[in-house]
């Protein structure tokens, strides 16, 4: 079924383009623009893919979209490859994106035909319209209006739905794969549904006609005397667009203490300590995020200031000893995963002014998770060993040598920045490779690869301009490319936080670092592979599907799309990170500074192993590029880890 499928979905998405290489991208600078990716699956603007599997966003409510979309990006609703796109993005701008698909008025396609006995087909419809008081189900059109098409501004319609497209959300409800904001009204309503009233409803819903109006009504219908409507939850719309997230300072803390808390908030921007801190959609910093590691998995720690689950009870040594030493409270030596392998290089005033700025943290009650990790790796043991070969305690130390900036960097690259946490290549006991500082490193669980911050082939930047250097790390977009994937989580919760002296401060920092022995080390290209004619229909798979955004030179869009000619992350040896961009797409991160970005949709539902190395192979040498071809093993390793 998929390549019928996936043929259809080309046509829908790509139809309309020009398929002669010499057209300049189509490009305007409007929503529909930015939604592509999402239009990649759920229809041209929209509409839903012809077989129901991919739902319509076309006309539905705003605010039952945006909670939609929170709800991906939350893990209440579960869809590995929707969740990838929506992460980057702020509240506002999935605000945004819903308003633009809600705006959209289209046609729908004819209902289904009714294939379902006539009997069951009655009980959906009195269900729907009345409901069955005994069995406590009230009617659907209580809340999904008198018509059915939803109510402004966050109940959807029911009509327009394919009947596996229901059957499978109302089953999702009742398994609590798919939940919504609080309280999770349908959770209860699916929950009283037999698996043959879920049956009913669904067919006969799928084969209702929709009316003249489709648009969504304005109000609820009345309820009838003597019952009640059950309250149902959402998420408060977002109001600031994009401003610096701030925590409010309390009151009480006035003078130097405010101070303090102000420049503990920035540190803890500069050592990103929320992103590992925080579960999804869990309360910031409350800990529980799993983090995953050759080893097994590892859970972040509470750092709310709730005394009997967090750091409540810790006084500023305490919390001095956990980021110098790696040592807990109790004295339990801490997973390295915490990097304090590189947090160990804090100054001994930062240090305090981060545990004032957690301290002000509202208190959050939640337990500590229980690691899981394989033996002996999670012993106290194990980590006695690891830390006696490997872990070396010490503030940083100034090189006289060098001017204050370069120190500044310095200090915030190796300390709190823990740049080379991915960027430096670790050992088998996952331990930094010396004399490989920053050198460029796998991220075992991640399948991606950070690139060498000291080779002028990756991402080295001794020869680079300084200005794209900051923009990288200030929006997320260069001119020269965009920070995609694990260094877009980076960017977003971080480094576009920091202040412009400190972004150059680190740029002059690594700047310095040019090392091309390292780069020896590496296994070179062979260079009899690029001199032959690339295999396969690269070029058309390109003018097919890529065309349109990258332009036929490769050229991008200034400001949207990234160029592919000369571009460092195209030709870089290692292609893990090409295949993963291919195969499940992206945006690049919502910043200040690039509050509403573009999006790459994903390809796995689309192109094949052989066309997915294809098409790579294409882009590494087109226009200038020269790289070695990317194989079907290459891609066929990455498929299914999205
Ligand atoms: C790879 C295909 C794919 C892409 C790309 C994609 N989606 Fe989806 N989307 C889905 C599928 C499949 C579902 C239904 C998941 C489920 O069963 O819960 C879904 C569900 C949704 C829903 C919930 C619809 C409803 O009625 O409940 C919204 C809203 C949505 N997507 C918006 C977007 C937006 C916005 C983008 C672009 C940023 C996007 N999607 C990109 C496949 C995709
Ligand atoms: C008390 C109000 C209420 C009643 C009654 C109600 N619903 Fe809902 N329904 C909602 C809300 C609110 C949502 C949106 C939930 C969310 O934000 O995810 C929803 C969502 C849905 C969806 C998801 C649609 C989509 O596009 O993914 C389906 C399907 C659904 N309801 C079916 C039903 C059926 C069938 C009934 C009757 C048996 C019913 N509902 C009764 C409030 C209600
Ligand atoms: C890459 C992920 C990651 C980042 C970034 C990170 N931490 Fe952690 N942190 C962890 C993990 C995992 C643990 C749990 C270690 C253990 O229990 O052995 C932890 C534990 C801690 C602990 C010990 C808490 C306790 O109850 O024992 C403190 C304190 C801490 N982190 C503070 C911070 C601060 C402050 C920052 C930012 C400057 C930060 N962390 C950034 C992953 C991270
Ligand atoms: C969680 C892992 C991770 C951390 C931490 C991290 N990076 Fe990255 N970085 C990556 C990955 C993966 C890439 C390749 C993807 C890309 O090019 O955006 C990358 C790419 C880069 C690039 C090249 C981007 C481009 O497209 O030109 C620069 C420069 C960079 N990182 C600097 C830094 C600095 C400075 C820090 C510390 C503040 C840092 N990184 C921390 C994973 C990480
Ligand atoms: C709808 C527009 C669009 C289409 C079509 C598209 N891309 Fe992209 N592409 C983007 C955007 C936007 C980004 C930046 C994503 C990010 O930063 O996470 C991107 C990023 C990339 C990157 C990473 C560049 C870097 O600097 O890290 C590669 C490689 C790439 N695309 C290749 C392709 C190929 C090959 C195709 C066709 C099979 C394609 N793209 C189709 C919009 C598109």
């Amino acid at each position: 079924m998929f390549p019928f499928f996936a043929r259809l979905l080309t046509i829908a998405l790509f139809g309309w383009l020009p398929l002669h290489t010499s057209a300049a991208p189509q490009f305007e600078d409007t929503m529909a623009q930015r939604t592509l990716a999402c239009v990649a699956c759920h229809g041209k603007e929209g509409r839903a893919g012809p077989d129901g599997y991919y739902p319509r966003l076309a006309g539905k409510p705003a605010g039952y979209l945006y909670n939609q979309l929170l709800n991906f990006r939350d893990g209440r609703r579960h869809y590995g490859l929707m969740t990838g796109l929506v992460d980057p993005l702020t509240d506002a701008y999935l605000m945004e994106i819903a308003q633009h698909f809600s705006r959209l008025d289209l046609p729908y396609p004819p209902p289904q035909p009714a294939l379902a006995p006539k009997e069951l087909l009655a009980r959906g419809q009195l269900l729907v319209t009345q409901g069955d008081a005994g069995k406590k189900i009230p009617a659907c059109s209580q809340c999904h209006g008198q018509a059915l098409t939803g109510v402004t501004p966050n109940i959807p319609g029911l009509l327009g739905l394919s009947r596996d497209y229901l059957n499978a959300q109302l089953g999702a409800w009742q398994t609590r794969q798919r939940r919504a904001q609080a309280p999770d009204c349908m959770a209860h309503i699916a929950g009283q549904l037999t698996p043959q009233d879920v049956a009913a409803v669904a067919h006969w819903l799928a084969s209702q006609a929709l009316p003249a109006n489709t648009k969504p009504a304005s109000s609820l219908p009345p309820v009838p005397p003597g019952a009640q409507r059950q309250s149902c939850g959402s998420a408060p719309v977002p109001v600031a667009t994009n401003k610096t997230a701030t925590t409010p300072i309390p009151a009480n803390r006035v003078g130097p203490a405010a101070a303090q808390v102000a420049q503990g908030a920035y540190l803890a921007r500069a050592g990103n300590c929320m992103a590992c801190h925080t579960a999804r959609g869990g309360t910031p910093f409350a800990g529980g995020r799993g983090i995953e590691t050759p080893f097994g998995t590892v859970y972040s720690s509470n750092l709310t200031s709730d005394t009997s689950t967090g750091l409540g009870s810790w006084s500023s040594n305490d919390f001095w000893q956990a980021m110098h030493d790696g040592r807990a409270k109790d004295g339990r030596l801490l997973n390295p995963a915490f990097p304090y392998a590189s947090f160990t290089q804090v100054t001994r005033a930062d240090s305090d002014a981060l545990f004032a700025y957690l301290q002000s943290l509202p208190p959050s009650r939640q337990p500590n998770a229980d690691h899981a990790l394989r033996w002996p790796f999670g012993t106290q043991t194990a980590l006695v060993i690891w830390r006696a070969l490997y872990f070396t305690p010490g503030v940083y130390q100034a090189n006289t040598a060098k001017p204050a900036s370069w120190n500044r960097g310095a200090y915030l690259v190796r300390g709190l920045g823990h740049c080379g946490a991915c960027h430096t290549p670790r050992n088998a006991l996952g331990a930094a490779k010396s004399g490989f500082d920053l050198a460029g490193g796998m991220m075992p669980m991640q399948n991606g690869y950070a690139p060498s911050l000291r080779s002028p082939l990756e991402a080295g930047v001794a020869g680079g301009n300084t200005q794209h250097v900051v923009a990288l790390l200030k929006t997320g977009l260069s001119p020269n490319g965009s920070a995609t994937g694990p260094m877009a989580e980076v960017v977003r919760n971080s480094t576009q936080y920091l202040s412009n002296s400190d972004l150059s401060a680190m740029t002059v920092y690594l700047k310095s670092l040019v090392t091309p022995s390292l780069q020896d080390t590496r296994p070179a290209a062979p260079h009899s592979e690029t001199a032959r004619p690339v295999p396969g229909n690269g070029a058309k798979l390109y003018e097919t599907h890529c065309v349109q955004c990258h332009g036929a030179q490769g050229e991008g869009v200034n400001g949207a799309y990234p160029p592919l000619a000369n571009n460092r992350a195209v030709t870089l040896a290692d292609t893990s990170n090409l295949v993963q961009m291919l195969l499940f797409g992206g945006y690049a991160p919502a910043t200040a500074g690039n509050p509403r970005p573009f999006g790459m949709p994903p390809f796995v539902l689309k192109l094949n192993d052989k066309e997915t190395a294809a098409v790579l192979t294409y882009i590494r040498n087109a226009w200038g590029n020269t790289a070695p071809q990317v194989t079907e093993l290459n891609v066929n390793r990455a498929r299914g880890q999205p």
